[in-house]
C-alpha cells in the first residue's frame, strides 16, 4: 500500500509544531502533526506554562486570602488548604486547554498522527505507536521541544527530588523545599509552594539570581523575593544528595560547597526541585541516519531561514537556538508555514518578551543595560517606582519599578526591565513600541488611561524625554 504524502509533516505538538501545523494547512499546505504524548500540546500545555500558571494563580489567592485580605477590610474564618481541589483545578485546565487543540487540528484539516515520529532519510518518516505507519513529506519540520537538564550527584525520583514536572503535583505541602537554580522555574514554582505554606530555599550557583536579567532590577527582585520569604545560598553549588537510608526519615540531605571552593556543609530537605536549565530533545529521532547536524549544544543547526543542513527537514522552538519560550517556538512555527507557502515569513528576535509569573512578575525585553554597557552603546536610563503610581498605591501592590533604556542619540527605546503588578501583561506596550522602532518620546507622548498601572511606563519615558511630573 502507498504511503500517506502531505506537503507538510511536524514532527512534535508543542506551541511550535501545533502552532506550525495549523497555520501551514490554513496557508492550503496538506499537513500532518506527528505527538507521541498521549494529549496535544507539548510541555507549555502538559507539564509547563499552563500547569505552573494555574497553580501561580491559585496559590497567589491563597496567599491573599492568608496576608492581604486583612489591610482592605476583609475578615475569613480560619483559612484552610485543599491541595487536592487546587490540582484538579489544574489538571482540569490542562485537560481542557488540550482538548482544545485537537478540536482545532480537526477545525483546520490538520492530521494528528498518534506515534513517535522516526526520520528514515529521503522524505520518509516512520511512526510507530497508535498510528503505526510510514509517511512522506515534502517538507518536515522537527519540533521535539527540551527536557531537563541533569544534575550529576542529584538524582530525580520525581517524588522527594523532583523536576518542574514533579513540583507540579506534589501531594502535600513540603515543610522544606530546596530549589537548585535560581532561574525561573526555580523562581516560581518555588513561589507557589512558599505561598502554600513551605520554607523555601533557594541554592544558585552564581552570584545572583535571574543571570540573563538587568542586574539593577534583579537585585530588587531578589530583595522582594526575601521579603515574601524566600531564602537565598548564592555563589554555591550542590554537589551530592543522599536519601533513604544515609538521610535522616524521608528527608534529602544535599551536600553543598561554595562554587569558588571552600568549606563544604549539609542542608536538610523535605522536598529538592532541581531546575538548572532545559536541554534540546532528539532522542530516537534518527538525526544521525537523516543527517542532520547538530551545534555544540545538542541544539539542531538552523539558518535563518530554519532549513537545517538537509534540504527539505526544517526545525523551530526549544529544539533550536534562542531563548526557549514558548511565544518564540510560536513565532517560529508561524514563519517557517509562511515560507514554505512561498509567503515572507519573519521572526524579530530583538523583541522577544521574556516574563516570570512571580508577584510582583518580572517582564523584560530588548537589552538589559549591562549588555548595553559591554557593546559600549550609549544610553538614557528612565525609572519610575510603583510606589508612586496611583493605581499600584490603591490596589496596594507598590513593590518594584519601571526602567526604559534609550539610544542616547536617537532616544530609539532599546530596552524595558518592569518589575511590578501584572508586569507581563504591562511589557506589550513597550513590545509594540519597540517593534515600530518607537522613542522614549512616542511613548511619553501617548495617552495612559488613569489611574493604570501603565502611567509607571509613561512616567519612566518621561524620565528620559524631560521629566517626571509624579515625583
Ligand atoms: P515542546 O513544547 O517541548 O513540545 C515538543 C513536543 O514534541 C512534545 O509534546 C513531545 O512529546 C513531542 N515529541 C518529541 N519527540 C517526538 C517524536 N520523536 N515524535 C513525536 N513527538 C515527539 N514558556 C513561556 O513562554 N511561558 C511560560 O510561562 C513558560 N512556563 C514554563 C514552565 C515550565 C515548568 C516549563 C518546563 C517550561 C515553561 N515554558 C514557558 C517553556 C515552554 O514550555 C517551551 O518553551 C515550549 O513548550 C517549547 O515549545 P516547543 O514546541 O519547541 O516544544
Ligand atoms: P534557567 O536557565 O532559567 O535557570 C537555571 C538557573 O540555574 C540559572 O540561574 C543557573 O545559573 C542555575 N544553575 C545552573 N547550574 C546550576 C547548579 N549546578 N547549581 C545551582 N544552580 C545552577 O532554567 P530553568 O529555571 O530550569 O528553566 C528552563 C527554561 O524554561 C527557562 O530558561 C525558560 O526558557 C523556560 N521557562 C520559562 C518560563 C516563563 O517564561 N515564565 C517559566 C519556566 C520555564
Amino acid at each position: 500500500m502507498a504511503e500517506d504524502s502531505f506537503d507538510v509533516v511536524v514532527i512534535g505538538s508543542g506551541p511550535g509544531g501545533y502552532v506550525c501545523a495549523i497555520k501551514a494547512a490554513q496557508l492550503g499546505l496538506k499537513t500532518a502533526c506527528i505527538e507521541k504524548h498521549a494529549t496535544l500540546g507539548g510541555t507549555c500545555l502538559n507539564i509547563g506554562c499552563i500547569p505552573s500558571k494555574a497553580l501561580l494563580t491559585s496559590s497567589h489567592k491563597y496567599a491573599d486570602a492568608a496576608h492581604d485580605f486583612a489591610a482592605h477590610g476583609i475578615k475569613v474564618g480560619k483559612l484552610d488548604l485543599d491541595l487536592k481541589a487546587m490540582m484538579d483545578r489544574k489538571t482540569k485546565v490542562v485537560g481542557d486547554l488540550t482538548k482544545g487543540i485537537e478540536f482545532l487540528f480537526k477545525k483546520n484539516k490538520v492530521t494528528h498522527l498518534k506515534g513517535t515520529g522516526k526520520l528514515l532519510g529521503g522524505g520518509k518518516i516512520e511512526v510507530s505507536g497508535e498510528n503505526a505507519q510510514t509517511v512522506s513529506a515534502k517538507n518536515i519540520i522537527i519540533a521535539t521541544g527540551s527536557d531537563v537538564t541533569p544534575l550529576p550527584g542529584v538524582t530525580i525520583d520525581e517524588k522527594q527530588i523532583v523536576s518542574s514536572t514533579g513540583a507540579l503535583s506534589l501531594e502535600k505541602v513540603p515543610e522544606h523545599l530546596v530549589v537548585i537554580g535560581g532561574g525561573v522555574i526555580g523562581l516560581e514554582m518555588g513561589s507557589v509552594w512558599l505561598r502554600l505554606g513551605a520554607k523555601v530555599t533557594v541554592v544558585e550557583f552564581l552570584d545572583r539570581i535571574v543571570p540573563s536579567i538587568d542586574t539593577e532590577v534583579s537585585t530588587q527582585f531578589q530583595r522582594v523575593l526575601t521579603k515574601q520569604g524566600m531564602a537565598f545560598k548564592l555563589g554555591t553549588k550542590v554537589t551530592s544528595a543522599m536519601t533513604g537510608a544515609k538521610s535522616a526519615k524521608g528527608k534529602v540531605t544535599l551536600s553543598l560547597e561554595p562554587a569558588k571552593g571552600g568549606a563544604k556543609e549539609e542542608l536538610v530537605a523535605d522536598t529538592v526541585l532541581v531546575a538548572i536549565g532545559r536541554k534540546p530533545y532528539t532522542e530516537g529521532l534518527g538525526l544521525e541516519a537523516a543527517g542532520v547536524a547538530l551545534d555544540e549544544k545538542g541544539r539542531i543547526k538552523t539558518d535563518h531561514h530554519f532549513q537545517t543542513n538537509v534540504p527539505g527537514i526544517y526545525a523551530i522552538g526549544d529544539v533550536i537556538a534562542g531563548p526557549m519560550l514558548a511565544h518564540k517556538a510560536e513565532e517560529e512555527g508561524v514563519a517557517i508555514a509562511e515560507m514554505l507557502a512561498g509567503q515572507a515569513g519573519h521572526v524579530n528576535y530583538e523583541t522577544v518578551p521574556n516574563i516570570i509569573y512571580t508577584w510582583p512578575e518580572l517582564a523584560s525585553v530588548g537589552k538589559s543595560e549591562d549588555e548595553l554597557k559591554a557593546a559600549g552603546v550609549a544610553y538614557k536610563i528612565g525609572k519610575f517606582p510603583f510606589l508612586a503610581n496611583s493605581r499600584a498605591k490603591a490596589n496596594g501592590d507598590t513593590d518594584g519599578l519601571v526602567k526604559l533604556i534609550a539610544d542616547a542619540k536617537t532616544d530609539r527605546l532599546l530596552g524595558a526591565h518592569i518589575l511590578g503588578p501584572d508586569a507581563g501583561t504591562l511589557i506589550h506596550e513597550c513590545v509594540m513600541a519597540m517593534e515600530f522602532h518607537g522613542s522614549a518620546e512616542d511613548v511619553a507622548r501617548a495617552f495612559h488611561g488613569h489611574p493604570t498601572f501603565n502611567e509607571a511606563i509613561k512616567e519612566a519615558a518621561l524620565a528620559i524625554s524631560s521629566k517626571t511630573i509624579h515625583i
